[in-house]
């Protein structure tokens, strides 16, 4: 009796932890004072709900509080006491630190070596500060820097790495404890072609081997092909969050684009000029395209129709006066 009752215990167990999401953020604030002690919102309000097993963007420009956000998950930095949470894999960072620090691995923005050091010394050290077993480092080790294209620079002190390869040193020390949630704050920020083909090849390989994975970039491209589900910040609230096919569809309005020899004339109504071009949000593209074609006649350069892509997507969320979305939804 007392050994099926374990059984479903077991059982009940492993289904709860199932649909626990990997990373849970609610309502989360950083204040900053800055030396006039003006009260400043880096965050403000931000929630989140990643689910295992994702790859998720975090996008937003410069500024928009994406750092200060990932601090405050690795418990680098301090959230206001009035925030309602921050979770890993149900651990909170702030009363269940160890725990949630060992599922976790981040990859700051910043890059920080250890000058002194050769590339295996800076491994091994930071493998048993994370405690993985002193028999299972040097394969780790090994694994990650073959993984990272760093195989050959075992030896060689950090401080004579490129930039790039201290770049993977620094992914390469993140993913040693084999985090189950791995953050890389903008890892291909300034890094050339190869580079960040080689991320985005280990981001997938890590991933299919069963590690959620967020990061946030200024790249939609790389949202756009990396991710499933992503959330848009702008100056510290969420302002679109969301499946990325989802959110390409919502804003995928149907263009079409004309360019003008003379464009001191009267416009239809609903044409938008966007630099030298005009746009026009069409319903009806046979329809709509003849009255276009029909008002400006001989003045057309050119006229196509398009779909809006992530970029303008972006750009349209990011622009000063977007409304911020209510954040909190499960993507
Ligand atoms: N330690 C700090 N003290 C005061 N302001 C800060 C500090 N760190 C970041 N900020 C400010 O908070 C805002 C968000 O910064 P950050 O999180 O680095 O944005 P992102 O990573 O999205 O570029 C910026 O305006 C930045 O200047
Ligand atoms: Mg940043």
């Amino acid at each position: 009796m007392l050994h099926l009752n374990h059984r479903f215990n077991s059982k009940f167990i492993q289904s709860t932890v199932i649909q626990m999401p990997a990373l849970e953020v609610k309502c989360a604030f950083k204040t900053y004072r800055s030396h006039n002690r003006q009260a400043f919102k880096a965050v403000d309000g931000v929630s989140l709900s990643i689910q295992r097993g994702q790859i998720y963007g975090l996008l937003g420009p410069n500024g928009a509080g994406k750092s200060t956000l990932i601090g405050m998950i690795s418990g680098a930095i301090k959230p206001d006491p009035d925030t309602g949470g921050i979770s890993i894999f149900g651990h909170s960072v702030l009363s269940e630190r160890e725990k949630a620090k060992n599922l976790l691995g981040v990859v700051p923005q910043e890059v920080v070596v250890e000058p002194a050091f050769s590339v295996e010394e800076v491994l091994y050290y930071f493998s048993g500060m994370y405690g993985v077993p002193v028999r299972e480092r040097g394969p780790r080790i090994k694994h990650a820097l073959e993984a990272l294209g760093l195989a050959d620079k075992l030896k060689e002190k950090a401080r004579f790495l490129s930039g790039g390869m201290k770049r993977r040193l620094m992914i390469a020390k993140a993913i040693l404890h084999q985090p189950k949630l791995l953050i890389l704050d903008e890892p291909t920020a300034g890094v050339d072609v190869e580079l960040r083909q080689r991320i985005w090849e280990l981001v997938r390989e890590l991933n299919r081997a069963g590690t959620t994975i967020i990061f946030t970039t200024h790249y939609l491209e790389e949202a756009e092909q990396l991710c499933e589900a992503m959330t848009v910040i702008n100056k510290g609230k969420v302002i679109k969050q969301g499946r990325v096919r989802e959110i390409q569809q919502e804003f995928s309005q149907n263009l079409i684009s004309f360019e003008l020899f003379d464009r001191q004339v009267p416009h239809l109504e609903g044409v938008r000029a966007v630099g030298t071009e005009y746009e026009f949000v069409y319903t009806d593209l046979a329809e709509d395209m003849t009255r276009i074609l029909a008002h400006y006649g001989n003045n057309l350069k050119t006229i196509h129709n398009e779909s809006a892509s992530l970029e303008k997507v972006f750009l349209e969320l990011t622009k000063e006066g977007a409304i911020p979305q209510a954040s909190g939804g499960t993507p």
